[in-house]
C-alpha cells in the first residue's frame, strides 16, 4: 500500500475509534494545537460543516460555555449542543439569516469548504476559491474585532487572491498544511488572526 492511502486509513481508523465524525477533525485537532485557536468559552462558527467533524473538536474546546454554530448545504446530523444552520453560504442573505439566530459577533470562524469536485481542477480550484473569498466577506461581517479565522483554500492560479484579501482584514495571515491532509491534496489552510473590524474589504 501506498504510503498516502495508509495515512489516510490510519486517519480514518483514528476517526472511528475516537468517535470523530470525519479525518478532516485531525487537520483541525493539528492547526490548533501549533495555532491556539479554539478557546474554552468561545464563540464558533463552522461554515462548511458536514458531516461534523470540526463541529465535535470546537464543542470539546469551546466547553462548558462556548456556542457552536455550524452552517452546510447539506444536512448534519444533530449534535448536542451544537446549532445547525443548513443553507447555501451563497445566498445573498446568509449574514442576516445568521445574524437573526445568533446576533452577538463570534470569536472564530471555521472554513473548511469544498464544493462537490468534478475532477477538473482548474475548475474545481476556481469554485474553492469563489467560496472562499464568500467564507472571508461573511467572516468580515460576523467576526469580533481580535477574532481568528481559518480557511481552506485549493492551491492553485488564484489561491493568492484570498490570502491578499484576508491580509487586508487580519493582522496576522499565515499559511499552513496539516500533517492530516494529505501531502499530495493541493490544500492548504490560512490561519487569520487579530480581525481589524473593518467589515468591507476595499
Ligand atoms: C470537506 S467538507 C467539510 C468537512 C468538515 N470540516 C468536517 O470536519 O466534517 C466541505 C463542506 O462544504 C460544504 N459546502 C460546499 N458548498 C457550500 C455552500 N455553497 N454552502 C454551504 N456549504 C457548502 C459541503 O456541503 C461540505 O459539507
Amino acid at each position: 500500500m501506498k504510503i498516502e492511502n495508509a495515512l489516510r486509513d490510519q486517519y480514518r481508523k483514528l476517526a472511528r475509534d475516537e468517535g470523530y465524525r470525519s479525518r478532516s477533525s485531525y487537520k483541525l485537532l493539528e492547526l490548533n494545537k501549533k495555532y491556539n485557536i479554539l478557546k474554552k468559552d468561545d464563540s464558533i462558527l463552522d461554515i462548511g460543516c458536514a458531516p461534523g467533524g470540526w463541529l465535535q473538536v470546537s464543542k470539546k474546546y469551546s466547553d462548558p460555555n462556548g456556542k457552536v454554530v455550524g452552517i452546510d448545504i447539506n444536512p448534519v446530523k444533530p449534535i448536542q449542543g451544537i446549532s445547525i444552520i443548513q443553507a447555501d453560504i451563497e445566498d445573498p442573505n446568509i449574514v442576516q439569516i445568521i445574524k437573526k439566530r445568533f446576533p452577538t459577533p463570534f470569536d472564530v470562524v471555521l472554513s473548511d469548504l469544498s464544493p462537490k469536485v468534478s475532477g477538473i481542477w482548474h475548475f474545481d480550484h476556481e469554485r474553492q476559491i469563489s467560496l472562499s473569498l464568500t467564507a472571508l466577506q461573511i467572516s468580515t461581517k460576523i467576526l469580533k474585532p481580535g477574532g481568528i479565522a481559518v480557511f481552506k483554500i485549493f492551491q492553485g492560479k488564484y489561491s493568492s487572491n484570498v490570502k491578499q484579501e484576508a491580509s487586508k482584514v487580519f493582522s496576522k495571515v499565515t499559511t499552513s498544511k496539516p500533517k492530516a491532509s494529505r501531502q499530495k491534496s493541493s490544500e492548504f489552510y490560512l490561519v487569520c488572526s487579530s480581525f481589524s473590524g473593518n467589515d468591507t474589504i476595499a
